[in-house]
């Protein structure tokens, strides 16, 4: 096991009517002034935003709203909530919604706390990020795991470049997850967030670090979990119990505790970016066209490891160490066909593409050769362009 530090301060509150602490929460993290953000209408559809407003005003907490954030969220229109926030001096910045309401959440707040500087140069590193302000969501979808994680994931329209900025300051204040709110969820967002979640920790499972670890009893169990409640809330989504076993896993997949001990790969996650980038593709979708291409490209380099999250996630235990490793990779396939995912480019939507193109995606996410992404096998711009060519039919 390698040394770590590990802290996730975020507050959770979970369960039924969650959302209705929503004043008395921030008032305790010194809000005053809200700045409420939330996505293309499903909130207030859902009657939800309405709600939480209430709940403000009977408390006496200002706030003002913006709504809009798009899927694979606009760098200008983060630019566009810090300039907002910023004019009606708000104190508190709180996300309805899911992952890309919540990262849009944590630009505005990085931006609102550095008035001088454009949110964008903290993505690229060109500007260090050392401060922010208190922020906060009010989850409505299993997916992401942003409401508790350290990364936030903006859209440069202009680049066509989709970008994670990791810090410790991404960590929100507070989380209100009530999973009754993702009842509205159309069944296409239900099966990408579940299989992010599910990516969220495979890409922490598949390792260079060696050894049996209680991490790996943890990620085992959570990706098993995911699956089994999956198969419940996939055929009705109303299910309480299976959506708070999903909500749930949501968050730990992804605020760090299934990679303790070890380094974190998530170079599907960089391809999957650039296909985001580019297509303006769903998150969880983008993942799904692309695992099995990595899996079937790097398994040799550590089969064993292969073979046992085949045997202890899906039950294969016998062949050679290669033939579990392999039936492993297609089991997950068939999950993601069950979940009616894509597990290739014509089933993501975007069609065979060319050869130009996928010269062109590997480019972007290894800076045109000079960098390689992920440590389970370290992808150069030569591995990139053939996992995305194994992909592209
Ligand atoms: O915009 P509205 O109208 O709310 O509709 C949204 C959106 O169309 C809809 N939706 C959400 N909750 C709903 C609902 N519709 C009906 N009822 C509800 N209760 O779902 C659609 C997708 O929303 P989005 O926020 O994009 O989903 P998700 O949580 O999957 O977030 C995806 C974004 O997060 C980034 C992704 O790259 C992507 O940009 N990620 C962020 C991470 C992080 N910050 O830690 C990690 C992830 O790996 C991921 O990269
Ligand atoms: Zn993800």
């Amino acid at each position: 096991m390698q040394n770590f530090t590990f802290k996730s301060p975020t507050e959770i509150i979970f369960g039924r009517d969650a959302e209705l602490q929503v004043a008395e929460k921030i008032r305790q993290y010194g809000g005053h002034r809200v700045f409420i953000v939330y996505g293309g209408g499903s909130v207030v559809k859902s009657g939800l935003l309405a709600r939480v407003e209430r709940c403000l005003t009977s408390s006496g907490l200002a706030f003002e709203v913006l709504g809009g954030v798009q899927p694979n969220p606009r760098l200008s229109f983060a630019r566009e909530g810090v300039r907002e926030a910023l004019s009606c001096k708000a104190d508190f910045i709180l996300a309805i919604g899911g992952g890309s309401v919540i990262d849009t959440v944590k630009a505005i707040a990085h931006g609102v706390a550095n008035p001088g500087t454009d949110i964008w140069d903290f993505w690229t590193g060109k500007t260090p990020l050392t401060k922010t302000m208190p922020f906060g969501s009010v989850l409505t979808i299993a997916a992401a795991g942003s409401e508790t994680s350290d990364s936030a994931v903006l859209t440069n329209e202009e680049l066509g470049k989709k970008a994670g900025l990791n810090s410790e300051l991404n960590r929100p204040a507070i989380a209100f997850m009530n999973p009754e709110l993702t009842f509205t969820l159309p069944k296409k967002q239900i099966a990408c967030g579940i299989c992010d979640i599910m990516m969220h920790t495979m890409e922490r499972y598949f390792t260079p670090i060696k050894g049996n670890s209680f991490t790996d009893l943890v990620a085992e169990a959570l990706i098993r979990n995911v699956i089994d409640n999956a198969r419940i809330a996939i055929v009705n989504r109303k299910d309480y119990d299976a959506m708070s076993e999903i909500m749930w896993c949501g968050s730990i997949s992804h605020n760090g505790v299934t990679e303790l001990g070890r380094k974190k790969d998530f170079s599907v996650h960089k391809l999957g970016h650039e296909l985001g980038g580019r297509f303006d593709v769903t998150h969880g979708a983008s993942l799904t066209a692309l695992w099995g291409s990595w899996a079937r490209y790097v398994y040799e380099d550590d089969p064993e490891r292969f073979a046992r999250y085949a045997e202890r996630i899906w039950g294969i235990d016998s062949g050679t160490a290669e033939e579990r490793a392999r039936a492993g990779i297609r089991k997950t396939e068939d999950f993601f066909r069950e979940m009616d995912m894509p597990t290739n480019f014509t089933e993501l939507g975007i069609g065979v593409q060319t050869e130009a193109v996928l010269e062109y995606l590997a480019d972007m996410c290894t800076a045109n050769g000079s960098n390689k992404i992920g440590c389970f096998h370290p992808i150069d711009k030569k591995a990139a362009i053939e996992i995305y060519r194994m992909a592209n039919k």
